[in-house]
């Protein structure tokens, strides 16, 4: 989501707008605006799809005043219409609340205030910051919004507005970005630095906890603790078209680097406080409900299909339930051996992909249960579905898939873990150990953006041959299978991915002297099977990039170059590997000058058949 305010002597919903147009790419939705009007009325205009729906409104009823907040919106609790768009307000109107993030704990204070009398409109986890204003205004505006902090937890960027004290918006953050932008006689608030490029280039970035007084000629910013803070001013020198990358120079290469905070958003709410046991509210299932499937099917498309292929690794290990995976435009056709003993897993990025619909309803007509991992809340597919669990990797622009997919590895490793708690087939204490894995993900993410350079040093180097190989065993051969495609989609380099020990049964014809091979090396029980592999085309003098875990000298002896990811648990590796290989792509398609995010012949989403 992205979030706009301001407060100066202009119309606020000229910027409003203008700053939520600028920040589509962070969600689209639905869009609303807050504006503190005359005789100090605050009024609220929203409405799902686009921003333009939101623009007709207000052009034909102009929302006046010199003070408001706005918000574009990426689904997360409550699917996209008019009433889930933000702002929220409190039932006595004081209040509009702005929100991007997620309120972990609003189930509880939802009840609490609905005991007490309140009545909620919307689906949202945001609605409860504005009933829980009115329950605790004092009429100390400020105090107020401490108080009500101290008891929402989660992760969260807030505005707010006060009709009582219309001359302030209140804003904070939490593992969600928050800018201030500083003007003469007016300042802007928005959740990137797109969004304020046009008006201003000082800004206060605001840092987790701070608390922000913004009125037209000043900003206070202070601690958690209620000091006050001496922000520096920071100057922006990016173009607007870099702002919207977030500085990098293409949204893919964001995308990547987004992949830390996407992994952590994904895993939130599932992983029980002690560590030990995977959580799923919302399926809730029982050991009677595993009992009632004796197979799971997954359909998917693209890179969406590769991460059922590890999905399927995960659930036939931990859970030791028989999987298959098709690929969705094939399945539909396929006169299938689905029945009322199966569970459909359809993955999907944008929850949109028409032979993924097709396939899910083909299943469901075969009487199979059905459930949806998807990105996109209120999709057709997650609609589709008896069930949905949710990515949270945000709004992907770049075609080539790469947090979305990350995050869907993770959804379906949380999902293996509870099947296995579920039926008992799975060592606690292993599901232990992955558990503090998936939490540890973030920081081994960040770490191996330090092989970057590497990376795209083997571009430059490799980036003009014509074929590239990628070779795997068990769950690396998945990961070999999307590296291949990353490279394919994005630079035009022919890829193909091969099982190592499927090698010597044909393509090892086509390995010679020179030919790249990156070689996936992270599990164990393959190994040595993998060196053996690896020596086989290092005799055809083929060129080896092996990719291993750290602390693995043995894997150098071997190749020509080692990239090493941290040491994981077995399952966790494939979301660690597969980051180089999305870089080398990346690189790659620098290298040969292609349009990285917009590949030739590809779409994002493909709604047609
Ligand atoms: C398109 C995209 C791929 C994506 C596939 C499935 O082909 O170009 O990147 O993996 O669709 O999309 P979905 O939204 O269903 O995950």
């Amino acid at each position: 989501c992205g979030i706009v305010g301001y407060i100066g002597f202009n119309q606020a919903s000229d910027f409003l707008l203008d700053g939520m147009a600028k920040l589509e790419y962070r969600g689209y939705d639905s869009a609303g605006i807050a504006v503190i009007g005359p005789k100090n009325v605050i009024k609220i205009q929203k409405k799902v799809g686009r921003l333009a729906n939101l623009e007709a409104i207000v052009k034909a009823d102009p929302n006046e005043g010199t003070i408001g907040i706005g918000h574009t919106r990426w689904a997360t609790h409550g699917r996209p219409s008019d009433m889930n768009a933000h702002p929220h307000a409190s039932e006595d109107g004081k209040f509009a609340v702005v929100h991007n993030g997620i309120i972990e704990n609003y189930m509880p204070l939802k009840e609490e205030l609905i005991e007490k009398g309140y009545h909620f409109k919307s689906e949202t986890d945001t609605e409860v910051v504005a009933h829980l204003l009115e329950d605790m205004y004092d009429g100390d505006f400020v105090g107020t919004v401490r108080r009500m902090l101290a008891r929402v937890d989660g992760a969260y960027a807030l505005e707010i507005i006060c009709a009582d004290e219309p001359d302030k918006i209140i804003c904070t953050k939490k593992e969600n970005p928050l800018v201030i932008g500083l003007g003469k006689g007016e300042n802007f608030v928005a959740s990137d630095i797109p969004a304020i490029i046009n008006y201003t280039r000082d800004t206060y970035i605001l840092s987790d906890g701070e608390l922000a007084i913004v009125t037209r000629d000043n900003v206070s910013v202070f601690d958690r603790e209620g000091n006050p803070v001496d922000k520096e001013v920071f100057h922006v020198n990016w173009n607007a078209e870099a702002a919207e990358k977030g500085g990098y120079e293409h949204f893919m290469l964001k995308e990547i680097h987004d992949q830390p905070k996407a992994v952590r958003d994904t895993f939130g709410t599932h992983i029980s406080e002690d560590g030990k046991t995977a959580i799923f509210d919302e399926l809730n299932w029982t050991a009677e409900d595993v009992a009632a499937f004796n197979k799971i099917l997954i359909v998917a498309c693209g890179t969406a299909y590769h991460a059922g292929l590890v999905t399927k690794q995960y659930i036939e290990n931990l859970a030791r339930i028989p999987v298959s995976v098709e690929i969705a435009s094939e399945y539909r056709y396929s006169n299938p051996l689905t029945d009322d003993k199966t569970l459909c897993i359809v993955i999907s990025q944008s929850g949109e992909t028409s032979d993924t619909l097709a396939a899910l309803k083909e299943a469901k007509r075969h009487g199979a249960k059905s459930l949806a991992i998807t990105n996109v809340v209120g999709s057709s597919i997650s609609r589709e579905a008896d069930n949905t669990v949710y990515t949270w990797a945000g709004p992907e622009i770049s075609v080539a898939s790469t947090k979305a997919y990350t995050t869907q590895l993770v959804a379906g490793l949380l999902f293996a873990v509870y099947l296995g708690q579920l039926n008992g087939k799975m060592d606690p204490a292993l599901g232990e150990e992955i558990l503090s894995g998936v939490k540890n993900l973030p920081t081994l993410i960040h770490e191996i953006f330090e092989v970057d350079e590497d990376m795209k040093a083997f571009a430059k180097h490799y980036g003009f041959k014509s074929d590239a190989f990628f070779l795997g065993r068990a769950i690396d051969y998945a990961v070999a299978m999307e590296g291949a495609l990353k490279l394919k989609e994005i630079s035009y380099i022919h890829a193909e991915a091969y099982a190592g020990g499927e090698l010597k049964h044909g393509t090892l014809a086509l390995i010679e002297e020179g030919v790249p091979v990156i070689a996936l090396a992270t599990q164990k029980d393959v190994y040595d099977k993998m060196i053996s592999n690896i020596r086989e085309v290092k005799a055809r003098e083929a060129v080896v990039i092996g990719i291993g875990m750290k602390g693995d000298e043995e894997l150098s002896k071997h190749v020509d170059h080692t990239i090493y990811v941290p040491r994981a648990n077995k399952f966790i590796a494939p979301i660690l590997a597969v980051v180089p290989l999305q870089l080398l792509a990346y690189y790659a398609a620098i290298t040969r000058g292609a349009d990285v995010d917009k590949p030739r012949n590809l779409a994002k989403s493909v709604t047609v058949e």
